[in-house]
């Protein structure tokens, strides 16, 4: 309706994160669209994750605090939800047409998703061909716990928003850091405070994601112990010295280099899981964003321990904006990603 009426389909994205909350709003109905603003707001970490009424309260206040500032042009938005909630799956399925595909999903999705449907909001992407059947097609089915999405909707509702699609973080990942229909295959790593997101994506889809629960957080808790200095001291060290072995002695190397092998080990274990399904496919890019990657030699030692070409993502690859801000948007491109994915959704 709103389409005949007044022609305003427009939205902004909104990335409530750990540390921050971020807003990204494009303008435009040709791609790349144009970079019409973008704000963040600093977030005590222990009230996001927080389930607590008083946190709620207080994580609503930032969030209307941000909304305020930035002004953007409508109410209208994209919400993330962090991958740590929403379960992922690649499933093989019938050839049948889209309405009997729903039907014949609903009915599998109980033994596919591991809530009770009926406590569950669940998505479905056909993908293509199966890898493994070729009498099958492939579908990716992602799910989430009403309770979790209904709570973020009310308060995002009872400060004037208007939530017009939640959309895991992984999914918005893999639009904004990679061209769209990227050919070929990329794992996409947004390593944060508290967890490490995985994104593998084949042909421009992803195919595998997954949440790690060991972040920045781990990495400095490590420093704070191996070098005994306090918690501000350890995460000036990290970012400074990262894991270099010249620096400080390989001393910062020493302490965190046991927690960044758990990190690599898990993901090393995505990647072994992702060749068994789609066997003879090699992954030929790791992107790393979020955090860790502005660690100095993090995303070295990364392409070093998997063989792979690295990248830094950059959040605005696909967003147009003039020349001169390339480096006031640059410093941000490690905290942006999520929140520009969201805002380059078609709706
Ligand atoms: N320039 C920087 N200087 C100091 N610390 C930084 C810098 N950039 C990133 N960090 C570290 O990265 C952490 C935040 O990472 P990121 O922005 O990816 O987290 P998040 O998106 O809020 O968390 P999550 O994705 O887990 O919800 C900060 O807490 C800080 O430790
Ligand atoms: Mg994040």
């Amino acid at each position: 309706m709103s389409n005949i009426i007044g022609g305003d389909n427009s939205f902004f994205g909104l990335d409530i994160g750990t540390t921050a909350i971020r807003l990204v709003e494009l303008k435009g109905s040709t791609q790349p669209k144009v970079l019409h603003k973008y704000a963040f707001v600093p977030v005590d970490p222990k009230i996001a994750m927080s389930e607590s009424k008083k946190d709620r309260q207080s994580l609503m206040d930032v969030i209307s605090q941000l909304i305020a500032s930035a002004k953007p042009t409508t109410r209208r938005v994209a919400v993330g939800l962090p991958a740590n909630r929403v379960f992922t799956t690649v499933a093989d399925v019938d050839r049948l047409s889209n309405d009997d595909m729903a039907k014949a999903i609903k009915y599998q999705a109980d033994a596919l998703i591991p809530t009770p449907l009926a406590e569950s909001k669940m998505d479905w992407a056909l993908l293509g061909d199966s890898p493994v059947d070729k009498t099958k097609q492939e579908i990716l089915l992602s799910s989430v716990a009403n309770n979790f999405v209904e709570a973020r909707l009310d308060m995002l509702e009872s400060i004037g928003l208007n939530v017009v699609a939640f959309e895991p973080d992984t999914m918005a990942l893999a639009r904004a850091l990679t061209a769209p229909d990227q050919p070929g295959s990329q794992l996409i790593i947004d390593i944060g405070r508290k967890s490490t997101d995985l994104v593998v994506v084949l042909n421009g889809a992803p195919r595998l994601t997954r949440s790690i629960p060991t972040g920045v957080e781990a990495i400095i808790r490590a420093a704070t112990q191996g070098l005994n200095v306090d918690e501000t001291q350890a995460e000036q060290f990290v970012m400074k010295f990262g894991l270099s072995k010249e620096k400080l002695e390989g001393q910062i190397y020493q302490a965190i280099g046991s927690t960044v092998e758990i990190l690599t080990s898990e993901i090393e274990k995505s990647i072994k899981f992702f060749q068994t399904r789609y066997a003879g496919i090699a992954i030929q890019q790791l992107i790393v964003t979020g955090g860790a990657s502005v660690i100095p030699e993090f995303p070295l030692f990364m392409a070093n321990k998997f063989g792979l070409n690295v990248e830094i993502g950059n959040a605005w690859r696909n967003v147009s904006f003039s020349r001169d801000r390339q480096n006031e948007l640059m410093a941000l491109s490690s905290q942006f990603s999520v929140a520009a994915g969201l805002a380059e959704r078609l709706s």
